[in-house]
């Protein structure tokens, strides 16, 4: 089946300075994003997340900008394609914000009021960016509120913020976004401050409401764990750049990058009873210096000699999976894979 593209990231590069030193966030990024698709985005903290997809809305801080490459969106209106690299106003930006891709953070008191009620936040959205009615508006807000699981809606309309759970207030702030007829949903870890069987239940709604609205999904978190059920893809971030990108089942049980190996044994799925919860040694190199070689390459206790030389190109590993290590070079010696990795192929866990 043909899929069909709704964003095309190229070589993007993404600089922030900061008291007279340049810090280089974003490393030449590359990224396919199809209409419909859940896309996880993982990594440590610090590895650029964020920043990479806060970039698609016009969102850095004022001391970052985008120093190359380029983001062309396909959803625009009449299929225009638009480079969102080359926006420079923020009215430009205001045309894409909400209504082409809208963004949920991990704090949902953060984007809503707390002196309005959740429906007249729901129908501001309804009539900014729908062409209708107050009437029509108003069922719609309702119908937003049962799509995100909210019982008794016709009630919830009329209260507050401070009347609603962690969990209810982060549907709220789903159904704002999804009022806003997006084609792309950006969840920025939007369940980390929540526990962990709310958690499930939201990214279970994550996936219902893609389906039903079409909405190509980008759900970042730092937790490879929660990804498993619900992505159709995953990107491994590492210092800035995307080193590791496939299908979940690909990236789950065929892994070939070395940090997505220790991700991957940092699970506490893979944790063996009785035994220390492995986590990754070593701190992620300063982005301050450019970095020379494979950027994991001093963490890695299987790094080649050219690791630390020569930055790695993609290498294919199928159609839709490729990664960015010396290991996957033809000339590579072949290295044993972490024991937890070994069992993961093998089946089970997931
Ligand atoms: N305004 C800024 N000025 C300077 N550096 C910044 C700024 N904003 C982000 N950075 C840096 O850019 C890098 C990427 O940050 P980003 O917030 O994207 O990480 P992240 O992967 O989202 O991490 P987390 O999981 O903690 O949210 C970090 O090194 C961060 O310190
Ligand atoms: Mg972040």
């Amino acid at each position: 089946m043909e899929r069909e593209m709704m964003l095309e990231v190229r070589d993007l590069d993404i600089r922030f300075e900061l008291r007279g030193k340049v810090l280089h966030a974003v490393r030449e990024v590359s990224m396919e994003l199809y209409r419909g698709e859940v896309l996880a985005v993982v990594g440590e903290s610090g590895s650029g997340k964020s920043v990479f997809t806060k970039s698609f809305m016009g969102l850095l801080d004022k001391n970052g900008y985008v120093s190359g490459g380029s983001i062309c969106y396909y959803g625009g209106e009449e299929e225009r394609i638009m480079e969102l690299t080359a926006i420079r106003k923020e009215k430009d930006w205001r045309r894409i914000r909400g209504r082409e891709i809208a963004m949920i953070m991990q704090d949902p008191m953060t984007s809503l009021n707390p002196l309005k009620t959740i429906g007249s936040q729901i129908m501001e959205a309804v009539l900014l960016h729908q062409n209708v009615g107050r009437m029509e508006a108003i069922k719609r807000t309702i119908q937003y509120l049962k799509d995100v699981g909210i019982q008794e809606p016709e009630k919830r309309f009329e209260q507050y913020p401070h009347e609603f759970s962690g969990g209810m207030r982060q549907r709220v702030v789903i159904a704002i976004a999804i009022a806003c007829n997006p084609k792309i949903l950006i969840c920025d870890e939007p369940t980390t401050a929540l526990d962990v069987t709310i958690q499930a239940q939201i990214l279970n709604l994550l996936k219902e409401l893609r389906q039903k609205y079409q909405l190509s999904v980008i759900l970042i978190t730092h937790d490879l764990g929660v990804v498993a059920n619900i992505a159709d893809r995953v990107a491994v971030m590492y210092a800035g750049d995307i080193v590791e990108i496939g299908t979940s089942e690909e990236i789950f049980y065929d892994p070939r990058h070395p940090y997505t190996w220790a991700l991957l044994s940092s699970l506490p799925q893979a944790g063996q009873k009785g035994s220390e919860l492995f986590s990754i040694p070593g701190t992620p190199k300063s982005l301050y210096a450019e970095i020379e070689g494979d950027a994991f390459a001093p963490r890695n206790p299987r790094a080649l000699n050219i690791d630390f030389i020569r930055r790695p190109p993609y290498f294919d590993v199928s159609p839709t999976h490729k990664a960015k290590t010396w290991l996957l070079d033809p000339r590579a010696p072949k290295v044993s894979l972490p024991p937890i990795v070994e069992k993961i192929r093998k089946g089970g866990l997931f």
